[in-house]
């Protein structure tokens, strides 16, 4: 078994907080997305893992991932010239895959669960394709599935106009080898991308066994949802435990499910978990309450935040209350005059403010 993450793609930018990576690599809790897709992989046991890129996101990804020795994988680059699609992706990648069957992760996609268990169904169902859906608002920005009554899967379709459901495909998908001569049977769609969805249903016209899932759990396209705050909040509800390892001083108080890292300081404040606050911060006579991810490098001055994503390098001083926002990297927040309103700011990278 081996695994594709799919981290191409025109490197579409999720402004304003991150004009400068690819989606695949925005921090969600101080952790890039593609950090969770390959836990997820490590975790199921796959070791052999191809990762498909861009001329446009190879170097950052490649910077990230290196060898992939981090989760025990040994990584093979595979260059997609052009972003035509997700199943062009499985045709670049074909030489990696052999005759291997396989599980492709969209490297935007954050999952709740693991993989594990739906690779041991994928196998001892002894399937082609084993595919997962989860209901959303917004079908027509997904691949949509339909189920007859027995929940098969009966038809697939890209982000129809007019979805004939309202369950998505989620982007993870297993395949045996069969996948490739569907995809050699399909054309490109209407927005000129060779899309897994035909092939998928293409599978199904040849007769071969396809699986649909329903998700229990939560799933969040990144790549759509450009909403760091619900990402930051459901990823912190789920994956934070408490683990103090920086220093924290006397007259400080440390509650839940808090992480601190081993080279950040807490000087007479207050936190509330859950909270992640990465490498070399400082927060100084400030209260941080739940929700809250501080990036690595920033300082937090005599300031009260809540429910908010603080990205790397940034300096934040006498705010007399900051809930639900999200402030990009290297900023500069500052209250001279200490106003004591509640702010909710969007700051993009590289800003100063002065309220
Ligand atoms: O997230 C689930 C959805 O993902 C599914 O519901 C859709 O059926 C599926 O087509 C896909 O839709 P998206 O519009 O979200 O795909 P996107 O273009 O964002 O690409 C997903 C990932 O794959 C992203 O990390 C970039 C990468 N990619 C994309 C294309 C088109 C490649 O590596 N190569 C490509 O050619």
């Amino acid at each position: 078994m081996k695994a594709l993450v799919l981290s191409g793609g025109k490197g579409t930018r999720l402004r304003p907080l991150t004009h400068t990576m690819p989606k695949q690599l925005v921090p969600v809790a101080n952790q890039p997305i593609l950090a969770y897709v390959f836990r997820h992989i490590q975790d199921a046991g796959i070791k052999d893992v191809g990762v498909v890129v861009s001329p446009e996101t190879q170097k950052d990804v490649r910077r990230f991932l290196g060898k992939g020795s981090r989760w025990r994988a040994r990584i093979t680059y595979i260059l997609q010239q052009e972003p035509l699609g997700l199943a062009h992706a499985v045709k670049t990648a074909r030489p990696f895959l052999g005759k291997s069957s396989f599980v492709m992760y969209l490297g935007d996609n954050l999952l709740a669960q693991g993989i594990k268990e739906f690779m041991e169904a994928f196998h001892s169902e002894d399937l082609d394709a084993l595919i997962f859906l989860k209901e959303v608002e917004n079908p027509r920005a997904f691949g949509v599935a339909v189920l007859n009554k027995k929940g098969r899967v009966t038809k697939l379709v890209e982000k129809p106009k007019t979805p004939p459901s309202n369950l998505a495909l989620v982007g993870v998908y297993f395949f045996s080898p069969a996948i490739h001569e569907a995809i050699d049977r399909i054309k490109p769609s209407a927005r000129g991308e060779l899309e897994i969805t035909d092939a998928i249903q293409e599978l199904m016209r040849l007769g071969k066994s396809v699986r649909g899932r329903i998700l229990e759990d939560w799933w969040l396209d990144t790549g759509k949802k450009d909403d760091f705050l619900a990402a930051n909040t459901i990823v912190l509800d789920n994956y934070t435990k408490r683990d103090i390892q920086g220093k924290v001083d006397r007259k400080s108080s440390v509650t839940g499910r808090v992480q601190i890292d081993k080279t950040a300081k807490i000087v007479n404040s207050r936190l509330r978990g859950p909270i992640v606050i990465g490498k070399k911060c400082e927060i100084v006579n400030s209260f941080i309450g739940p929700h809250t991810t501080i990036g690595h490098g920033t300082r937090i001055i005599d300031s009260a935040i809540e429910h908010s994503v603080i990205l790397d390098n940034c300096y934040i001083e006498n705010i007399a209350r900051l809930e639900d926002s999200l402030i990009g990297r290297e900023a500069r927040v500052v209250d001279p005059k200490n106003h004591s309103r509640a702010l909710r700011l969007l700051i993009g990278d590289n800003n100063v403010v002065e309220v």
